[in-house]
């Protein structure tokens, strides 16, 4: 037998200065997509969430509310925790942990990098005095102001204190080869691009484009303390990129987590923070003995309405509105749908809802009515037989397993999945969906009730197969709809892999069905509410 692949998916650990909005949403759904994605291939699967809690931006959050940072962060947390499975699960995502970087476990493996990062010489000790943004935790050179802002637009602060240095300026060439040895190391390749000519000092190659990093504050306390000079509390980046090894079981490489996931390890970031994951983490990693990552996954931003999302606009939309006004499978696939990952998206409520009605209601809900109602009524509740199928039959059976390049559907998810083409695969879902319907209206099964009941049988017997493959492909996106479906089908819950589209003849006639019932009901734009001014 051979062994099943081991794939380890990270989102970004959320900051809980504020509450949970789309955008988490969106990075929180996309991993949980591919680790469904991954574990219907047949992987072992470790998927892995949670919250970023030091730092002086949750520092100043905690004492503008007047609250201890600890009680703070605890509770800031347990709303990004009830987004996912170790809370409330609003979102219906499948981690397997949750981890808060306030943990005793994650406090260890912290100051276990830092110190294999000191014991092979890379940190030292000196002053730095420059400016930083409290908001993108990040330091700035004067270079890079524009207007005395940040180039995010964020304020800046003047910042003189002791520090300790990173050697970042030592690992230019070593980041460099290691991009060239690994081309999809950065998805997609103009964010690559981005990160190669940033490592490169622009351009051209320029020697000491780099600069060594300042790691550690001494100018308030929320952090984990520096080992060995406690009066430091580690740069909030340090401590929170080493979050994805602390849950592999990191200090203990020998940990059979460590061991089968570490080295199969995805990041999914926003495109905002790419350059911590692409070239500060892999530097860290290198200066202390570590593997790295094989890849990340840079997704783009969305806007409201063609707004930026902010606060102070009044714009900000939040996971469990956008639940209550479209429903949950409905908001997992239209973020999927809507934009190729990597690029930015412009979050809408009219395309929302006619994005729903045109694929969900009209192309895939209304297939799977029709067919199982058909079926229900006219085929005393169970599966027709499938004999004799007819050129037309097969074509779209063939479809329904064989997508547009003409490899098979699964060989195919798998190739666009290596580059999250969530979209693509939509897209070659919904054409199944469209070729579908288009066959139902030809083959009309209503009008072969009266003239050959042999023949309605074979069509819905074809259509019914086709919903089951739908079914099972769609099971990453909206996985609650396609469980009724599935279950509707009374298809075994160990028959719902990707290694089960490509049989054929899945389904056995003389099954008794469920009664149907919609899955994907239309939605009234009425009804959809304004949810920019929803309270
Ligand atoms: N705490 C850091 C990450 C540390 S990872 C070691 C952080 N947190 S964050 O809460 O500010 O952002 C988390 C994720 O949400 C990022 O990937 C960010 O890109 C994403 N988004 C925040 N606003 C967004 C949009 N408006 N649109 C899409 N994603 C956005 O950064």
């Amino acid at each position: 037998m051979t062994q099943p692949d081991s794939f380890y998916v990270t989102t970004p650990i959320y900051y809980v200065n504020d509450a949970p909005h789309i955008g988490h949403a969106y990075t929180t759904i996309a991993c949980d997509v591919l680790a469904r994605f991954k574990r219907l291939e047949g992987a072992e699967v470790k998927f892995l969430t949670g919250t970023d809690e030091h730092g002086q931006k949750v520092d100043k959050a905690a004492k503008a509310a007047n609250i201890d940072p600890q009680s703070f962060t605890d509770n800031v947390s347990m709303h990004f925790r009830n987004l996912v499975n170790t809370g409330d699960n609003l979102l219906n995502v499948t981690n397997d942990d949750f981890i808060r970087t306030t943990e005793p476990r994650h406090k260890e493996a912290a100051q276990a990098i830092w110190q294999r990062m000191k014991d092979n010489g890379h940190i030292y000790l000196d002053s730095y005095a420059g400016w930083y943004s409290v908001r993108d935790e990040a330091y700035y050179a004067e270079s890079e102001l524009i207007d005395g802002k940040a180039p995010t637009g964020a304020d800046v602060e003047w910042v003189e204190e002791e520090s300790y240095f990173f050697d970042l300026s030592q690992w230019q060439d070593k980041l460099l080869e290691f991009y060239d040895a690994n081309p999809d190391f950065v998805i997609p390749k103009e964010r690559f691009n981005e990160v190669k000519s940033f490592v490169r000092g622009g351009k051209d190659y320029v020697q000491g484009a780099l600069k060594d990093l300042s790691i550690s504050r001494t100018t308030f306390n929320w952090g984990v303390p520096v080992p060995g000079d406690e009066k430091h509390v580690m740069y909030v980046w340090v401590d929170a990129l080493t979050n994805y090894l602390t849950a592999t079981g990191f200090p203990d490489t020998d940990s059979p987590s460590y061991q089968q996931f570490w080295p199969n390890t995805t990041h999914i970031v926003g495109k905002d923070i790419l350059r911590f994951h692409a070239v500060y983490w892999p530097a860290f990693l290198m200066a202390a003995d570590l593997p790295l990552p094989q890849k990340v996954v840079a997704h783009g931003w969305w806007t409201i309405e063609g707004e930026k999302m902010s606060k102070s606009l009044g714009n900000v939309v939040s996971p469990q509105e956008l639940v209550d006004n479209f429903g949950l499978d409905q908001v997992r696939y239209f973020l999927m749908r809507q934009v190729p990952f990597g690029s930015d998206g412009n979050f809408s409520k009219a395309n929302m809802v006619s994005t729903i009605n045109a694929d969900l209601a009209n192309n895939i809900g209304n297939l799977a009515q029709r067919t199982l109602s058909m079926i229900y009524k006219q085929c005393e509740g169970s599966i027709p037989t499938n004999t004799p199928l007819t050129a037309a039959d097969i074509k779209l059976l063939e479809l329904a397993r064989v997508t547009s390049n003409s490899t098979n559907a699964r060989n195919r998810i798998n190739e666009l999945i290596q580059y999250c083409a969530f979209d693509q695969i939509i897209k070659d879902i919904v054409a199944i969906g469209s070729a579908a319907n288009e066959y139902i209206d030809e083959q009309a099964p209503w009008a072969l009730k009266k003239t050959n009941t042999d023949r309605m049988n074979v069509v819905l017997y074809t259509l019914a197969e086709v919903v089951r493959c739908i079914a099972i492909m769609l099971q990453p996106f909206t996985p609650e709809a396609s469980k009724k479906l599935l279950d509707q089908l009374a298809i075994p819950d160990d028959q719902r892999l990707f290694e089960h589209l490509t049989e054929h003849y899945a389904l056995t006639p003389g099954t008794p069905i469920e009664k149907p019932q919609g899955v994907f009901p239309r939605m009234d734009e009425a009804l959809a509410g304004d949810i920019k001014n929803a309270s």
